[in-house]
C-alpha cells in the first residue's frame, strides 16, 4: 500500500514538468499508469496535451482517462517523457522493460526533449543488475542469441549469467511484446560498465533492444510516502 502511495506521490510531482501544448510521451508499468490517470485529470480540467503512448496497455488507459492521443507517424517533436523503471543507478543509468515495453519506451525516450523518471524508493541502487535485465529478441533464432547474449555477460564480467526466456500468462507460451517478439530475461547480478554492456548486447544480431537505458534520463524523481526526491541531471549528487 506504501508502495503506491510513494509511487502515485512520485506521478504527480511529475505534473509540474507539464505544460499546455505539450505532446507527452507515456510510459507502461504501474507507476506510469498513476501519472496516465493523473494527467488524464488534468485534462478533465482544461489542460491542453497530447499523448504518444509506449504500450497498448498504456494506450487503453489513456483511452479510458480521456488523454488525448497523437500517432507518433504525425509528431515532429515529443516534448516530454514520463516512465518507470526497475532500477535506478546515480548515474541515471537505467534497467528498464519488466512489463515488456522496452523498445516503443526506448524509441520514444531517445527522442524526447526531457526525460523525467517516477519511481519508489526500492528502484535506486549502487550498482544495476540485480533486476533481470530484460532484452526483446527476434523469436527466429532465439536460441542462438540466447546463447551469444550469455556469452556477453561472462565477457563484461557480469556477476551473474543466466538467461530465461519469459513467459506469459499461460506458463507455457511464450510471452509476446507489441511488437511480436520474446523477451529474454539476464540475470546479471551485477554490471560493472551498464554503457560497455549496452554497446555489446546492441551488437548481437537477434537484439531487437536491451533494458539498459544509459544516458537517457533527465530528471529522476523517487516518491516516499510523504515527499519526493528529485534528481535533476547535472546535480551534484
Ligand atoms: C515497462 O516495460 C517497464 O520499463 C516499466 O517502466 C518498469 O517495469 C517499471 O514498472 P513499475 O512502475 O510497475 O515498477
Amino acid at each position: 500500500m506504501s508502495d503506491d502511495i510513494a509511487k502515485i506521490n512520485a506521478a504527480a510531482a511529475a505534473l509540474d514538468y507539464v505544460e499546455d501544448g505539450m505532446t507527452i510521451g507515456l510510459g507502461t508499468g504501474s507507476t506510469a499508469a498513476h501519472f496516465v490517470r493523473l494527467l488524464g485529470e488534468r485534462v478533465r480540467q482544461g489542460a491542453v496535451v497530447l499523448g504518444v503512448p509506449t504500450s497498448e496497455a498504456t494506450r487503453a488507459l489513456a483511452e479510458a482517462t480521456g488523454v488525448p492521443l497523437v500517432d507518433l507517424a504525425r509528431v515532429t517533436q515529443i516534448h516530454l517523457v514520463v516512465d518507470g523503471a526497475d532500477e535506478i543507478d546515480h548515474d541515471f543509468n537505467l534497467i528498464k522493460g519488466g512489463g515488456g515495453a522496452l523498445l516503443r519506451e526506448k524509441i520514444i525516450a531517445s527522442a524526447a526533449d526531457h526525460v523525467v523518471i517516477i519511481a519508489d524508493q526500492s528502484k535506486p541502487v549502487q550498482r544495476l543488475g540485480g533486476f533481470p535485465l530484460p532484452i526483446e529478441v527476434a523469436p527466429f533464432g532465439f536460441t542462438i542469441t540466447a546463447r551469444q547474449i550469455f556469452e556477453v555477460l561472462r565477457e563484461a564480467g557480469c556477476a551473474g549469467d543466466e538467461v530465461t526466456l519469459r513467459h506469459g500468462a499461460q506458463p507455457t507460451l511464450p510471452f509476446i511484446t507489441d511488437n511480436g517478439n520474446f523477451i529474454l530475461d539476464a540475470a546479471c547480478k551485477s554490471i560493472p560498465d551498464p554503457a560497455a554492456l549496452a554497446d555489446m548486447l546492441s551488437a548481437i544480431p537477434g537484439v531487437i533492444e536491451h533494458g539498459l537505458f544509459i544516458e537517457l534520463a533527465h530528471t529522476i524523481i523517487i516518491g516516499g510516502e510523504d515527499d519526493v526526491e528529485v534528481w535533476e541531471e547535472g546535480d551534484d549528487e
